[in-house]
């Protein structure tokens, strides 16, 4: 099972939309997925229209008071929902006791057989969960919105995962996602071309574009998948899911 964290402490660059539709199209291929929705705000789960006031989820999990199946929910055909559960916020905020950080990597254990991919959607924030993550991902994509800020606290993300390297002594393969990007704005080209300065290995090869199909997606419940007819948003993140599966990288611009 590959488990692949979508985390960047920057809000609204898109990390509940990358994971909502590139776990989509991986399940859309035939590939067992399931979504864990780390953030408190449950928007993955509102992304997929699974939302439920009364969910438990991954609070349970991290308390060590039911295991993931126990959880999951079928959010698609060959795709399952984790909740984040109404107790993440406690956990986030540190008040829910000593949890052990190899508790989501305990838990996750439980579905590496039958799972082929993992993805989780973390919160806008470093801290507790993200320690968590961390400690169970062997994968990060962190989106990048194609503004003129996107490059403000990067340094901080990737520090962050060196700090996990040395403490757990493993290797992440990260990979940086241009996402909200505008072809013909000069500032969103420049914005990639600097990013491939800084990470010429790590970015994937697909820039997800501006578009309203995705901009609309979360208020119906829906991906890019599901909207009638062809749509940009669809066809970058199937492009995507085929980047992340061969390692396709980012060459500069044409
Ligand atoms: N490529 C895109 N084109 C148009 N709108 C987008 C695109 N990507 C994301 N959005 C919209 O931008 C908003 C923020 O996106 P999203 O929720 O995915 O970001 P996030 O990083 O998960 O935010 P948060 O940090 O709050 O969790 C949403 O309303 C989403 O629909
Ligand atoms: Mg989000």
């Amino acid at each position: 099972m590959r488990t692949i964290a979508v985390i960047n402490q920057k809000g609204g660059v898109g990390k509940t939309t990358t994971t909502a539709n590139l776990a989509h199209a991986f399940a859309i291929k035939g590939h067992s997925v399931t979504g864990i929705d780390m953030d408190p705000q449950g928007h993955l789960a509102a992304h997929w229209g699974c939302y439920r006031r009364d969910d438990i989820g991954i609070d349970k999990v991290l308390l060590g008071e039911k295991t993931i199946p126990q959880v999951a929910v079928a959010a698609r055909d060959k795709l399952h929902l984790v909740p984040a559960g109404g107790g993440l916020k406690t956990i986030e905020r540190g008040e829910a006791g000593d949890l052990l950080a190899s508790s989501l990597k305990q838990a996750l254990s439980s579905i590496s057989s039958t799972q082929e991919f993992t993805f989780i959607d973390c919160p806008p924030a470093s801290g507790l969960l993200i320690d968590y993550v961390l400690s169970a991902a062997d994968e990060v994509i962190i989106p990048v919105a194609a503004d003129y800020l996107a490059l403000r606290g990067l340094s901080d993300i990737i520090e962050t995962i060196r700090e996990f390297e040395q403490k757990l002594e493993k290797k992440f393969s990260y990979w940086v996602v241009v996402t909200r990007f505008h072809g013909r704005r000069n500032l969103s080209r420049d914005v990639r071309e600097k990013l491939f300065e800084y990470f010429p290995d790590n970015m994937l090869a697909t820039s997800i574009r501006e578009s309203s199909v995705l901009a609309e997606c979360p208020s119906f419940g829906k991906t890019a998948f599901e909207y009638k007819g062809a749509n940009f948003g669809a066809y970058d993140y199937a492009s995507l899911a085929r980047d992340l599966m061969n390692g396709e990288c980012y060459r500069g611009q044409e």
